[in-house]
């Protein structure tokens, strides 16, 4: 059965305000492309092409606005609601039926991951077959996030959602990839003390059974936070050094699709068109005159 994959881009970015007050998080700018972008970007590396996005009610029809049925990156994406910010893994309540007991990856529309042999560690974890498979990211601040505790021989001993305490200094960032349990799991969850349903308790589910695996990203990669508006700011000039620097853009969707053979010549010039005369639709040109001259 085929991967598919779910985007959670909901929330109410209340960190963010007044700039989110009235516009998604999730697609404000990273510096040329909205943030969204990049965790489709991942979902992309991992060779994962059928997608269920989620967002607010009042949000929803702004992603739809900008991604459509997903075609013109070679993607079928279909749109979900979440009424209300009740935690991660409810994720996996509301896109059951979309899920329908296959395997699948949720990434956070707010995660930005970047960087060395990043495609083959996840279509590696794309490839598993049973159990789950999380990362484990070393950060200066891991009483943020979920936190994950090793022994010596870097088993996992267990994980805990925003510890005062954290027992290692490896967070765990918005990417997970689940076998066709997913949702059954989810709906055994409850509600944290925060009334959330808790990612970290779905992945605790997979612990418990010995099915959970915590890849470890190393040096060579950029897991990048959002969530306030210096560490935007950051996100932004990340991708903008890096991009000036090498002339390769970041996320960019129409070239993964083109460079995977997702979407074919005519496909990226109506996205030319498309993108007028835009530094973006710039670089989608010089794809596809460079890509002329290797035929
Ligand atoms: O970024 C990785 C971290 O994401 C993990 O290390 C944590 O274990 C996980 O709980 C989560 O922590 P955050 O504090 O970042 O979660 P936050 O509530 O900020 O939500 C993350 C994104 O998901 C954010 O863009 C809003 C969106 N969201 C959040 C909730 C609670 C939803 O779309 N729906 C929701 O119900």
């Amino acid at each position: 059965m085929e991967r598919c994959g779910i985007v959670l881009a909901g929330g109410t970015g209340s960190r963010l305000y007044p700039v989110t007050i009235a516009l998604s998080k999730q697609l404000l700018p990273i510096h040329d492309k909205p943030m969204i972008y990049y965790p489709l970007s991942i979902l992309m590396l991992a060779n994962i092409r059928e997608i269920l996005l989620i967002s607010t009610p009042q949000d929803i029809t702004l992603f739809e606005r900008l991604l459509g049925d997903g075609s013109q990156f070679g993607l079928s994406i279909s749109y979900a609601v979440q009424p209300q910010p009740r935690g991660l893994a409810e994720a996996y309540k509301i896109g059951e039926k979309f899920v329908n007991g296959r395997p699948s990856c949720l990434v956070l529309g707010d995660n930005l991951l970047y960087g060395h042999s990043l495609s083959a560690i996840l279509s590696r974890a794309a490839q598993k077959k049973h159990g789950a498979t999380i990362f484990g990211y070393h950060v200066s601040n891991p009483s943020a996030y979920g936190v994950v505790e090793f022994d010596r021989s870097m088993k996992v001993l267990s994980i805990e959602e925003k510890p005062l305490k954290p027992k290692s200094s490896y967070a765990v960032p918005g990417i997970y990839f689940y076998d066709g349990r997913a949702s059954f799991f989810a709906n055994q969850l409850k509600p944290s003390a925060r009334g959330e349903l808790e990612i970290t308790d779905l992945n605790k589910k997979y612990l418990e059974e010995g099915s959970l695996e915590v890849v470890l990203l190393g040096r060579g990669i950029a897991w990048l936070d959002t969530g306030t508006h210096d560490l935007l700011y950051d996100a932004s000039l990340f991708v903008k050094t890096i991009e000036q620097r090498q002339g390769l853009k970041i996320g960019c969707l129409e070239e993964i699709a083109f460079h995977k053979g997702w979407i074919g010549k005519e496909e990226l010039l109506s996205q030319i068109k498309k993108m007028g005369n835009s530094s973006y639709g710039v670089y989608l040109s010089h794809l596809l005159e460079t890509s002329r001259s290797w035929v």
